[in-house]
């Protein structure tokens, strides 16, 4: 058995219950849950709509073919700028609407996009910001949201990592013209497989609704005017935008539901975790670790070598696997590191050093909201010592 990995369950009888019960209502599509869920997910956020997906993946997607379809905030070709670590579907989305990435690197100690380069890798071409709050720590988002602000550029938050994150007291996720979470397993809540996306912007909520399934009108609010649908006239079968399905089943919005009464306790638990790998880690001479001065809600802990040494790295990796302890790339590493880059139309803002070394040299090993002293402790005895 895996002694430390990088994904624990945090269900228990609750999860269960709620999934039985929905199998006793013998309806499983989108219905009454997931909207429930909606609510209080958007509640617990303070913003006004929230839209489920079935991933944080698709609400990605969503969210950025939302801004094509609300007055063409964004055209095909529009430069979009982007951190160099995300995930794979962070960016996927923005080369299958043909936009232009222009990739800032981020900074060494937190793993987020580095404000000063964004600032100066602006130009008047910029349409969009695209940024990940990496691992539960938030990016300058306060300082960025300003600027978009400032220059009318949209912002759109990709949350999945950091669900219950803060800076300067204002959650992560309310930062977004749309922001994303996702519910995959080894995230702070778990739906099997889940996401969202959120706005506090009703045409952009409309969207949304629409094109999670089928681009059709029949899920939109009745209140709806202002995308010009005669009620009388609507009807099943009306289709407003190019959309998807990417809707959600009832099981998953039942567990949900069950996970987000739990989240407070989940996220003190992360703490706790983080605090303690905290306190052993943060004097290491061979490793950087993120560091914030946020609330930050710890997706995972991340390990960086100071010092790049290719044969360090194996033997590191080899102890790891021996005492059965998972570990991974941080996040989705560098994304220029990747095969795929070559489908995108792209930039690189002067150089990438960090998202580079982070690549090469990183590692994470992960957390969740259970008690892993038992675990961080055996890797710092083993880490810290090794040569
Ligand atoms: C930053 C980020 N965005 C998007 C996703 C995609 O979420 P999902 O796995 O639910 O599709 C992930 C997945 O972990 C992620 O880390």
């Amino acid at each position: 058995m895996t002694f430390y990995p990088l994904n624990f369950s945090t269900w228990d009888k609750k999860e269960n219950l709620a999934l039985k019960k929905v199998i006793k209502s013998n309806f499983f599509t989108m219905g009454s849950k997931v909207k429930e869920f909606e609510k209080k997910f958007a509640n617990y956020l303070g913003r006004k709509y929230a839209v489920m997906t079935n991933s944080g993946s698709s609400a990605n997607l969503i969210s950025i073919a939302s801004f094509f379809f609300k007055n063409k905030k964004l055209k095909y070709k529009d430069e979009v700028i982007v951190p160099a670590i995300g995930w794979s579907t962070t960016y996927s989305p923005l080369q299958q609407y043909g936009l232009k990435i222009k990739i800032v690197d981020v900074n060494l100690t937190d793993l987020n996009i580095n404000f000063e380069l964004l600032k100066k890798a602006i130009t008047k071409k910029t349409k969009m910001i695209v940024v990940v709050n990496i691992l539960g720590v938030p990016c300058e988002l306060d300082k960025i949201r300003k600027l978009c602000k400032k220059k009318n550029i949209i912002l759109f938050e990709d949350n999945c990592e950091s669900l219950g994150s803060e800076i300067n007291k204002k959650k992560t996720g309310t930062f977004g013209d749309i922001s994303t979470h996702s519910f995959f397993y080894s995230h702070h809540i778990s739906t099997m497989e889940g996401g969202m996306a959120l706005t506090d912007d009703f045409e952009t909520y409309c969207i949304l609704k629409s094109i999670r399934a089928h681009g059709w009108a029949r899920d939109l609010p009745k209140s709806k005017k202002n995308l010009e649908i005669d009620e009388k006239k609507r009807n099943l079968y009306k289709f407003l935008y190019p959309g998807y399905n990417v809707r959600p089943g009832e099981l998953n919005a039942a567990v949900g539901l069950e996970q987000l009464k739990k989240l407070k306790y989940l996220e003190r638990q992360r703490i706790t975790n983080w605090e303690l790998f905290y306190k052993l880690f943060k004097n290491s001479k061979l490793f950087h670790i993120q560091e914030t001065s946020c609330k930050n809600s710890s997706f995972a802990f991340t390990l960086i070598l100071k010092k790049s040494n290719v044969k360090l790295k194996e033997k590191i990796f080899k102890i790891l696997k021996e005492n059965k302890i998972e570990y991974r790339m941080i996040t989705g590493g560098c994304i220029t590191k990747h095969p795929y880059i070559n489908h995108f139309d792209y930039e690189i803002f002067k150089s990438l050093p960090n998202a580079n070394k982070a690549h090469k040299d990183g590692f994470f090993v992960g957390n969740a909201g259970i008690d892993l002293t038992k675990q961080i402790k055996k890797l710092h005895n083993l880490l810290e010592n090794i040569r």
